[in-house]
């Protein structure tokens, strides 16, 4: 009686490869995840069986890749800042243009240090915890708030914090300055920062790759998708302390809107920032 050769890495990582089309360098990713190997590992221990359990995992995650969902969230895990973070759909996967709009908060954070308050820093928006985690573990005497409208991101968020070892990081749920604003003694902030969900109601990227996995909510205001950069223009200036920052991430082609937003007093210095590709990408504007 003839009996099956048994499935081993190497076997079932051709054979999937061959039924689905997906990158060689994808379904690694997704062996890895499933065996906890390496990518040396996976290579020294190409020749070994793979687990039936094992096996239907990886032919499950290798089908939803083929149907587009996110690898991030197949493996709910995104590297950011050089840390890896806990993602999942309840949260945008963070992008790495916003690792510059960290490294610009920390420079401009790292200017008020001399000061001798402690600095404080608020995040609006904070999904996953990307910006406000990052923050915290870089400069551990911050402190940092972060806030979300979405209890879920929040919930996220605070595993991450906790995961990642960040001890100054508090969280509030809040639509927007909702819950921010008149508190007592009332909040005050060096830097407020925020990478707000801003595309256009109806745009069609919104319907392509990963976007149509990730929540509505986090991708656009609803509007002509400079609705978050008018309340934060607005409303920042109740929370900031003298001298304090606004840093806003956006969309490639709305700088030159933000910084009109940002061109009435009390903000007295605004500039618009490209990222590494290039592309205007980000607001500071100080008061
Ligand atoms: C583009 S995502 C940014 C997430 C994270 N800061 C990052 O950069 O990866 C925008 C976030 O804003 C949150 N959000 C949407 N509407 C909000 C509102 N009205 N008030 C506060 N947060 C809101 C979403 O839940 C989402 O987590």
């Amino acid at each position: 009686m003839n009996t099956l050769p048994k499935p081993t890495i190497e076997s079932v990582l051709q054979q999937t490869r061959q039924e689905t089309g997906l990158a060689p360098s994808e379904l690694r990713i997704l062996m890895g995840h499933i065996t906890g190997l390496d990518r040396v590992g996976l290579v020294t221990q190409s020749h070994q069986e793979l687990p039936v359990d094992q096996l239907n995992t990886f032919k499950s995650l290798a089908t939803k890749r083929q149907q587009g969902e996110p690898i991030a969230y197949l493996i709910q895990e995104k590297e950011f800042y050089s840390r890896p973070f806990f993602v999942d759909s309840r949260v945008l996967i963070p992008r790495p243009e916003t690792e510059e709009l960290v490294e610009h908060a920390l420079g401009f954070l790292q200017s008020k240090s001399t000061e001798n308050l402690l600095t404080r820093v608020l995040d609006i928006g904070c999904g996953s915890g990307a910006i406000a985690v990052s923050l915290a573990l870089e400069n551990p005497i911050l402190e940092v708030t972060a806030s979300d409208i979405s209890a879920d991101a929040l919930w996220v968020a605070q595993f991450n914090a906790n995961k990642l070892g960040a001890k100054n990081v508090r969280f509030v749920q809040s639509n927007l300055f909702e819950n921010l604003l008149n508190q007592t003694p009332p909040l005050a902030f060096d830097l407020i920062c925020s990478n707000p969900p801003y595309i256009e109601l109806g745009d069609q990227h919104l319907s392509q790759g990963d976007l149509r996995f990730e929540p509505q909510q986090a991708l656009t205001d609803g509007g002509d998708g400079l609705r978050f950069y008018r309340e934060i223009a607005l409303h920042s200036p109740a929370l900031l302390r003298a001298g304090g920052g606004v840093l806003v991430e956006h969309g490639y082609n709305q700088q030159e809107a933000v910084k009109a937003l940002f061109s009435k007093a009390p903000y007295v210095h605004v500039q618009g920032l490209p990222d590494l590709a290039g592309t205007p990408r980000f607001v500071f504007a100080q008061t």
